[in-house]
C-alpha cells in the first residue's frame, strides 16, 4: 500500500502538461472490440483503471499491448461473451463491454458489478437501455443473461442522462441494423469523444453533446489510430491545487471549453485564469473567497468529480461555500479527513457547508476513493505542516503518478 508523504506550504509555479483522459479511454477500450481491426490509442494514461480494463479484453482473448504512452487493443482473438465475475466485480468499467460483446456475439454474460466506494453504482439504465433495444435478460445469481438474438433499432429514452449508459447504447447500436436515437442523453465531453472514435472507425453517429444521439448502424467497423481528449477533471484538480496553494501554474493540453463552469468558479474565488485554445493559466489570489452554492449536475453543470479537489481549496477560503452533491449518495468520505486536518466542514446528507477557516494543518490521513484521494492531496499541498495520505492505490487509479505532477510544479511530495 504506497502513501504520499507532503510538506505543505509551498506555493506552485511552473507548468505541467494535463494526461489525456480515462474517462474517454475506458469507453473507447471497449469500443474496440466492435472492429477485427487493431485499435490503437495514443497518448494514453498509465492507470490502474486503464490497465484493469487491458486485463479484461486479454481475458476475452483480445491482444493488448503498451507501448509508453501508445496503447495497442488487437480483437482479433476475441471469443466467448463471458464476462469473468471476479474481473466484472473488481472493474466497474467492465460494463462499458456489456453493448460491444452483445454487439459481436449477440450473448453476454455479465455479473452486476456491485457498488464502490462513492455509491451503489446500479446499472438499471443500462438494462433499460437494452431492453429497449429488444434485448432479453434474466438474472440469476447475481449473473445477467442478455440474448441480442431479436435486437431492433428503436428511440431509447434514458429517465436520467446516464454516462456510462448513453455510452453502452452508442457502442451496441453502432453496428446493429438501422437508426436508433438516445434520447435525454448524456452530454459530457467523453461522449462526443467517443462518437468522434466511432466515426473514425466508420460508424455514422450525430449528436453527441446534446441530448438526442442519432446512431444509424453500419455493416462493419474498421482500424483506427486516435488520440483521446485531455482529462478536464485532472486539470481540474491541479487548478483547484494551485489556488489554494497560491502560484502561478500553466496547464498545457487542455480543453478550456470543456472546464468552463469550474473556471469560472476559480475566478469568482479570486483568481486570474487566462485561456488559451490548449492551455489555462492560473494565478492564485492570497486568499479565496468563498463560492456560496456549488450544485453538482450532469454536464455542463459542475461535474461532481470536481467536488472533493474543490471542496480542499476552499478549506481556507475566506467565508462560505455549501455543496449540494447530487449525483452520487455518499460522495463525502473525504470530508471527515478534512476534519482531522483542521477544516470547519458539516455534512448533512446532499448537503457539506464549509466554512473557510485561517489554515488547515497536516496529518494523517486515508484515501477511500479516487476524487477523495487526490483531494486529500491538494489538502496537504496547502496545509502547514506535513501530511501522509494513505491509500494512494485510489488516487492512482485516475492520476498518473499525481506525486511527479505536483513535484514538478514546486510542490514537496514523495511517495513512500
Ligand atoms: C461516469 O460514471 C464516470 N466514470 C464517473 O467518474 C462520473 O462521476 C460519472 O460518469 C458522472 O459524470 C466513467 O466515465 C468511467 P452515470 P457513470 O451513469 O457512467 C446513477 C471518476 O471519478 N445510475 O452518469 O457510472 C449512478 O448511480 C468516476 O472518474 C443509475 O442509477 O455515471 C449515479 O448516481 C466516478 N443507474 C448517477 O446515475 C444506472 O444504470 C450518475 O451515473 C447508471 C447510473
Amino acid at each position: 500500500m504506497d502513501a504520499l508523504r507532503i510538506r505543505g506550504g509551498k506555493r506552485l509555479k511552473g507548468e505541467w502538461t494535463v494526461q489525456n483522459a480515462k474517462n474517454a479511454a475506458l469507453p473507447i477500450m471497449a469500443g474496440a472490440i466492435l472492429t477485427e481491426g487493431k485499435t490503437v490509442l495514443r497518448d494514453c494514461p498509465r492507470l490502474s483503471d486503464i490497465s484493469d480494463m487491458g486485463e479484461i479484453l486479454r481475458t476475452l482473448g483480445c491482444g493488448v499491448h503498451r507501448d509508453g504512452g501508445t496503447l495497442e487493443i488487437d480483437p482479433g482473438g476475441l471469443c466467448g461473451y463471458e464476462m469473468p465475475e471476479e474481473l466484472s466485480k473488481r472493474i466497474r468499467s467492465s460494463i462499458f463491454l456489456l453493448g460491444p460483446i452483445l454487439a459481436r456475439f449477440r450473448r453476454a454474460n455479465v455479473s452486476l458489478p456491485g457498488g464502490c466506494e462513492i455509491g451503489l453504482r446500479p446499472i438499471d439504465l443500462h438494462l433499460s437501455g437494452l431492453r429497449q433495444l429488444g434485448v432479453q435478460m434474466e438474472e440469476e445469481g447475481g449473473v445477467i443473461r442478455c440474448d441480442g438474438r431479436n435486437m431492433h433499432p428503436a428511440t431509447v429514452h434514458f429517465d436520467y442522462p446516464s454516462v456510462g449508459a448513453t455510452e453502452n447504447i452508442m457502442l451496441i447500436s453502432a453496428v446493429s441494423r438501422g437508426e436508433t436515437v438516445i434520447t435525454n442523453a448524456a452530454c459530457e465531453p467523453e461522449i462526443i469523444c467517443l462518437q468522434e472514435f466511432l466515426n473514425e472507425m466508420g460508424a455514422d453517429i450525430r449528436g453527441a453533446g446534446s441530448e438526442k444521439i442519432y446512431i444509424s448502424g453500419v455493416e462493419k467497423l474498421r482500424k483506427v489510430e486516435y488520440t483521446i481528449i485531455s482529462d478536464r477533471i485532472f486539470a481540474a484538480t491541479c487548478a483547484a491545487a494551485a489556488a489554494c496553494c497560491g502560484g502561478d501554474v500553466l496547464l498545457k493540453n487542455t480543453e478550456p471549453s470543456h472546464m468552463r463552469l469550474m473556471l469560472s468558479m476559480l475566478r469568482d474565488a479570486g483568481c486570474r485564469v487566462n485561456c488559451t485554445d490548449d492551455s489555462v493559466r492560473i494565478r492564485a489570489c492570497d486568499r479565496l473567497r468563498g463560492l456560496g452554492k456549488i450544485i453538482t449536475a450532469p454536464y455542463p453543470g459542475f461535474p461532481t468529480d470536481a467536488q472533493a479537489p474543490f471542496m480542499s481549496a476552499l478549506c481556507t477560503a475566506d467565508g462560505t461555500t455549501v455543496f449540494v452533491e447530487n449525483i452520487f449518495e455518499s460522495r463525502y468520505k473525504h470530508v471527515s479527513e478534512l476534519v482531522r486536518m483542521g477544516a470547519d466542514i458539516i455534512v448533512d446528507g446532499r448537503l457539506a457547508v464549509i466554512t473557510g477557516c485561517n489554515y488547515i494543518q497536516g496529518a494523517r490521513v486515508c484515501a477511500s476513493d479516487l476524487r477523495g484521494g487526490a483531494a486529500l492531496v491538494v489538502a496537504g499541498l496547502s496545509a502547514i505542516g506535513d501530511t501522509v495520505v494513505d491509500g494512494a492505490e485510489h488516487i492512482d487509479r485516475g492520476y498518473e503518478k499525481i506525486e511527479r505532477v505536483f513535484e514538478c510544479i514546486g510542490a514537496t511530495i514523495k511517495r513512500v
